[in-house]
């Protein structure tokens, strides 16, 4: 039997054409209608987030807080939300911008809605089974295989059905719509060998980092590239030509500099000498892409481009993302990328402001920016609402750089105590307490942004469903 013919006999899928367009949410087609409800999980995911970390930083801070469940498996639960929402997000973002530019509607809904059932079934999985103390301390991997078999499989039926929403669209199909859709099929791609675990310990290690680096600096890279270019042309930043050159140059850029860049974290677990040198060069080509955005962006609002209220919100969380994706994300793992500063910087306190400035700031801004543009179309924001918006994108970059700044101090206060000169971790970790105050005030704000933000959400939501 034809994989298709499967696919159609286990989800009884029944093509349906023609559009789902109502008058109050203007979505115009079934794949749009089912976006949305990925971005409202994923918002709600990530509200649940601030709160989770709040408490995580204050348990730092205060380590007899009662609390039901111990730090280490907070953090697990804290760092399966770090990658889930954002995934989750992405996935309906995809179906958004795809359907939306090859002009024809998805392959199929069903599979759509099942693909969220399945990945939320399995994200609710992973949190309640660390929360009940059910994991195996593998960072990033702290729950049951199960878990992310049912993950990938989600992940392969939103490959497949984008893949096939693609086929159909033929001679329609776009350079940022074949983009996002290869970016989704990476994400399926790189999580499959992290289903199965290694004897060998570095191979256990390189395989992890597959997922930690290259689902950030790969495959969502693509995905958010194929976002961009479609909102860059739809706003007029810049020329449809224009992206598309950008489009071509950004992934094969990515493709490569990201794939042989997971060499920085090749540094210490065992490989030969000569991954220093590789993961320094990769590392500095993974830095291009992002000052070419950088420049078409500045290219682009040079020309003042006629933004609506709902436009401009989006566009203040994208350039939020640009910023920190350029100072946070590359300029800084860059410099922690240098061999002999990795040596010192490896695991401490800089590599989570590092972890936080990119993995929020670079991409968890872009993805947001695309959850409030699905789920606002049809519905232009009051300029109150506006500037409740830009006061939530405002606390949350406020709290995150508080976060980001005090981590960095106190990664190079560890560094310099602990690994250079020697002295107690636990001495060094009293030393640097003040910081981690100062971190947590800047989480309270974020955590503040990000309430806020979830609430306007919420109202965008209903304002935008069929009654
Ligand atoms: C949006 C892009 C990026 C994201 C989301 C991201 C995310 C992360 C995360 C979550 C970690 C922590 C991994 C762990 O806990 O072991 C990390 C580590 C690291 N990143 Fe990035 N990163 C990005 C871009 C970059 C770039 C462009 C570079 C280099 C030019 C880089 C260099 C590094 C290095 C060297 C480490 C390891 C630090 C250590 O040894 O402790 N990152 N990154
Ligand atoms: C209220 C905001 C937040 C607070 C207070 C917070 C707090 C924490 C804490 C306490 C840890 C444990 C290790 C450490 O102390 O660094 C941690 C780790 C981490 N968090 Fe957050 N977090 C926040 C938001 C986020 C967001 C929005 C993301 C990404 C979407 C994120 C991604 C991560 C990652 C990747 C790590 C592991 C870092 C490493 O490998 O060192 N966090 N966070």
């Amino acid at each position: 039997m034809k994989l298709s013919q499967w696919v159609h006999q286990l989800f009884g899928h029944q093509k349906r054409r023609g559009t789902a367009t109502s008058p109050s949410n203007a979505t115009s087609y079934y794949g749009q209608q089912i976006s949305r409800r990925y971005c409202l999980a994923a918002v709600s995911l990530f509200t649940l987030q601030g709160i989770v970390a709040l408490l995580g930083a204050v348990d730092l801070i205060i380590p007899d807080l009662p609390s039901p469940i111990p730090f280490e498996y907070g953090r697990a639960v804290h760092l399966g939300l770090a990658v889930l929402w954002p995934l989750i997000g992405t996935m309906g973002i995809a179906y958004y911008s795809v359907v939306q530019e090859v002009q024809s509607d998805i392959y199929s809904p069903k599979i759509a809605r099942w693909q969220l059932w399945l990945v939320l079934f399995f994200s609710f999985s992973l949190y309640a089974t660390l929360s009940l103390r059910i994991g195996n301390g593998r960072e990033y991997f702290e729950g049951l295989p199960l878990i992310y078999l049912g993950i990938s499989l989600s992940i392969a039926l939103g490959a497949y059905n984008l893949l096939r929403t693609l086929i159909s669209a033929k001679s329609r199909i776009t350079p940022a719509a074949a983009i996002t859709t290869a970016g989704i099929c990476s994400l399926f791609l790189f999580l499959i060998p992290n289903i199965f675990t290694y004897q060998n310990p570095i191979a256990d290690e390189a395989v992890k980092f597959w997922l930690v680096h290259l689902w950030e600096e790969l495959a969502f890279e693509l995905t958010t590239a194929g976002f961009i270019s479609y909102f860059y042309v739809l706003t007029g930043i810049a020329s449809k030509s224009e992206m598309q050159r950008w489009l071509y140059l950004e992934a094969t850029l990515t493709v490569v500099a990201g794939f042989f860049g997971t060499a920085h974290h090749y540094y210490w677990i065992g490989f030969p000498a000569y991954w220093l040198l590789l993961g320094l060069v990769f590392s500095i080509s993974e830095v291009i892409p992002v000052f070419l955005l950088v420049f078409l962006t500045y290219k682009g609002l040079k020309k003042h481009p006629k933004l609506n209220l709902r436009l401009k919100l989006s566009l203040w969380f994208i350039l939020s993302s640009l910023i920190h994706n350029l100072i946070g994300a590359s300029l800084l793992g860059l410099l922690i990328s240098v061999p002999q500063i990795n040596l010192y910087m490896h695991g401490t306190y800089l590599t989570s402001g590092h972890a936080h400035l990119a993995l929020f700031g670079a991409l968890g801004f872009l993805v947001l920016g695309g959850i409030y543009h699905v789920l606002s179309q049809g519905s232009e924001p009051t300029s109150k609402d506006y500037k409740t918006g830009v006061i939530a994108i405002l606390l949350l970059n406020i709290g995150l750089l508080t976060m980001g700044l005090s981590l960095i101090i106190a990664g190079f206060i560890q560094a310099y105590l602990w690994r250079m000169l020697g002295m107690d971790f636990v001495d060094v970790h009293a030393l640097i307490q003040p910081y981690l105050i100062i971190r947590a005030l800047g989480g309270s704000l974020f955590t503040l942004g990000d309430l806020i933000f979830g609430r306007q959400v919420y109202k965008v939501w209903k304002k935008t469903t069929l009654k």
